[in-house]
């Protein structure tokens, strides 16, 4: 017998969203379909599936629970968080276009608009987030779009979508959303207006640190359109990345409230401690954002960022004493993880440069896992000393 399910609450969407009816028989994981081809009929290009053109049976299935979770119309799952990107953008901007984008974006994006669009004849103007009245200031008649990452990386901070949209919907301009340090538990940009959705899913969507993928999520027509970039661009996501994704979405509620929770008290408790000048995590009352995250997000999230009283070797010597917390780049997943900006996202800008998008050295970020908050805290205590 089969019975079908409509569900509307995140939890439950994150394990069974976009899944046919069940019937007698179906296995309960659902079974990983490795082969890029398919046998197909005779005299009819219907039925064309091919894993770079991302129609295969674990991408599908995928794709429509990434959009049941980002409340979208439709999403696409690609290769990596850059590959959504670029996608995404390229389906949005052709030569002559002007782009507005937030000054403060994950360098690699950074890298991807200011030098690869502006080299394809996209004019960028790169804005302060955080001052209202400047994007409609910059904006000119070329301008196609607006880019926005919130919560920002590494900094922590949050962006109030609220006039940014405002603005973006008064003037028919693509709002585009970076939302990969929320994850759609904490943040669902298209409720605050947002047109495109991009995520870096090898994070939190994943949470395991062993898939690489991105997702981009928007209106069913706009989504056909970063299809066609993604089959000529050789973006589609390989089968046993979307497997993985898939086991991975099926915790996804769970695993980040537990990780939002673990993050509260540990950056409660720097916030307390001596040798620690500041932190950054925007559940802290006096987080600079601390209002508009209230406004904006369901939970704070998981990635928070301190700087330590001291100089010279103080940082290194604590990331070297660290015993749970392993030194590794990327972040969103179940093990608890530090690194320096300075040596990863932001080692291209000099120091004075890395001061004043706010990730000075000895910056340390931090993204908060689901190992037990006190021995998360013990093991900061004990590289403290
Ligand atoms: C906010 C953000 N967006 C996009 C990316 C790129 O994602 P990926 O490494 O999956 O290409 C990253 C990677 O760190 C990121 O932090």
């Amino acid at each position: 017998m089969a019975t079908s399910r409509k569900t509307t609450s995140r939890a439950t969407n994150a394990i069974h969203g976009g899944a046919g009816p069940h019937h007698v028989g179906d296995p309960v994981a659902p079974p990983l379909v490795q082969s890029v081809n398919f046998i197909q009929e005779i005299g009819t290009e219907a039925g064309l599936l091919y894993t770079r053109y991302g129609n295969t049976p674990n991408l599908e299935r995928v794709q429509k629970r990434l959009a049941l979770l980002e409340g979208a119309e439709a999403a696409l799952l690609l290769s990596s968080g850059m590959g959504a990107t670029a996608c995404a953008m390229m389906a949005l901007l052709r030569p002559g276009d002007h782009l507005l984008a937030s000054a403060n974006i994950y360098g690699g994006t950074l890298r991807l608009l200011t030098e690869e669009f502006t080299r394809n004849g996209v004019d960028v103007t790169l804005v302060d987030p955080h001052e209202h009245r400047v994007w409609r200031k910059r904006l000119r008649k070329e301008t196609r779009a607006v880019f926005v990452e919130s919560p920002v990386n590494p900094t922590c901070r949050v962006i109030d979508l609220r006039p940014i949209s405002q603005l973006t919907t008064e003037e028919g301009l693509a709002l585009v959303v970076d939302s990969t340090f929320a994850s759609p538990i904490n943040l669902r940009p298209i409720e605050h207006g947002a047109d495109v959705v991009i995520h870096s899913g090898t994070k939190f969507l994943n949470g395991h640190h062993d898939a690489m993928c991105g997702v981009v999520a928007g209106t069913e027509s706009y989504i056909q359109e970063v299809l066609q970039k993604l089959i000529v661009w050789g973006q589609a996501a390989d089968p046993f990345a979307a497997w993985l994704l898939e086991r991975g979405l099926k915790t996804l509620d769970v695993r980040i409230r537990r990780q939002n929770d673990n993050a509260m008290k540990i950056a409660t408790w720097c916030a307390n401690h001596k040798d620690i000048k500041r932190v950054h995590y925007p559940g802290l009352i006096d987080h600079p954002d601390h209002e508009i995250a209230r406004a904006m997000l369901d939970g704070y999230g998981a990635m928070m960022a301190i700087e330590l009283s001291g100089a010279g070797k103080t940082t290194e010597r604590f990331l070297k004493r660290l015993k749970i917390f392993q030194h590794a780049a990327s972040l969103g997943g179940v093990d608890s993880l530090v690194c320096e900006p300075r040596y990863t996202s932001h080692a291209r800008m000099s120091s004075e440069e890395r001061a004043r998008v706010g990730v000075p050295d000895g910056f340390i970020r931090m993204s908060i896992g689901l190992e037990d908050a006190e021995d998360l805290i013990a093991d900061v205590e004990q590289a403290l000393k």
